[in-house]
């Protein structure tokens, strides 16, 4: 649906060079919600603004459903371009016109006739719980009923493809996810393919399925929401994930094992599902002998599943340990020995 090769933006500030966007590929599947992370002035904004044109890279080319945007005029740009979509942290709506006004606006310039205009304002605005809004101004509304307001009128066009540029950054954490349930529901009920930028883990643990990272204008990895909360590669990556999901051991508990005398094996198993983990515990004991004991562990929901972490501490028999870390290796769990630095 999108698809992006060695995207680069290069702004030129007096003498001065910034390469906002460094040599970008990723592919955004239909019906996607794809998240893109990083922190402030990673080069997010200019990423997602060359997707509908509104910034024109200096290098590599983007296609929305095969069409390459650098070979249309401006009049097949313009069609292109009613079928994204697109929100903003600060909402952009018309102050001096009223909720009605701001959705029917883009109804307005495809020259809608006004009884499809009235029908299809309604319907939106109810679909984002806005029925009874539609002759109050924006500045009578609170945060979360703006940005509603601005999602309503990026539906207004039926686009196929809806940009979200820190939807949620200037909402509080409750309205935070009441956007977000919005933002599924509309995924889940008009197929429309979401991307989104954020510099909060939460966001792209809450509803996307792949994720790019960003750092200085590149995308140093991307990939299953899950894969990259489970492995990631980057360490920007896993500072990100720790602003959601710690699974370091805390030092008071690293304290107190130092201290034990007969410290036993110290495993980290990481899982996905809420069940995954369950039957090893008795497994351990009932085959091998071993006494696992459960030190730490936490767990992240993601939309589709949880994932999970669990420090364990084993003891037993040497060669019981051994046969026990082979069995936890043959399933689907991630084995990680914790080494105690002195
Ligand atoms: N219009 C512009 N002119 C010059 N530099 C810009 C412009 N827009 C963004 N930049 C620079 O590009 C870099 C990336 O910015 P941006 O895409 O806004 O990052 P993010 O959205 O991740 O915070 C920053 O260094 C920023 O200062
Ligand atoms: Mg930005």
């Amino acid at each position: 649906m999108i698809q992006l090769e060695n995207v680069t933006k290069v702004f030129h500030q007096g003498r001065q060079n910034v390469d906002a966007v460094k040599n970008v590929s990723l592919h955004v599947g239909k019906g996607e919600i794809f998240g893109i992370v990083g922190f402030s002035g990673a080069g997010k904004s200019t990423l997602i603004r060359c997707i509908n044109f509104l910034e024109r890279p200096t290098g590599g080319t983007v296609r929305i459903d095969g069409v390459d945007l650098a070979g249309l005029n401006d009049a097949e740009l313009r069609r292109t371009r009613r079928k994204i979509g697109m929100i903003f942290q600060n909402f952009n709506l018309l102050s001096s016109n009223t909720v009605f006004e701001n959705v029917a606006a883009p109804l307005r310039l495809a020259n809608a006739p006004k009884r499809e205009r009235v029908r299809k304002v309604r319907e939106l605005l109810d679909m984002v719980g806005l029925k009874e809004k539609e002759s109050v101004y924006p500045a009578q509304l609170s945060g979360g009923q703006k940005q509603r307001v601005a999602i309503a009128r990026a539906l207004a066009s039926d686009p196929e493809i809806l940009l979200c540029d820190e939807a949620t950054s200037a909402l509080d954490p409750q309205t935070t996810e009441s956007i977000l349930e919005l933002l599924l529901e509309i995924n889940r009920k008009y197929k429309i393919t979401i991307v989104l930028i954020t510099h909060e883990m939460h966001v792209i643990r809450k509803i996307c399925d792949r994720v790019a990272v960003m750092e200085n204008g590149e995308v140093v990895e991307q990939g299953d929401v899950l894969d990259v909360f489970s492995n990631p590669l980057q360490p920007v990556t896993r500072n990100f994930i720790r602003t959601v999901f710690d699974a370091s051991l805390p030092d008071s508990l690293l304290k107190k094992l130092r201290e034990l005398e007969q410290p036993g094996q110290l495993l980290r198993i990481s899982y996905a599902g809420e069940h995954a983990a369950e039957p090893i515990w008795a497994d351990l004991a009932g085959r091998f002998g071993l006494r696992p004991n459960i030190l730490y562990g936490n767990i992240a929901q993601l939309k589709d599943t949880t994932f999970g972490t669990l420090v364990v501490r084993v003891t037993g028999e040497p060669e019981a340990i051994r046969a026990g870390m082979d069995y936890l290796a043959e399933r689907e769990l991630k084995i990680e020995v914790i080494e105690l630095a002195d």
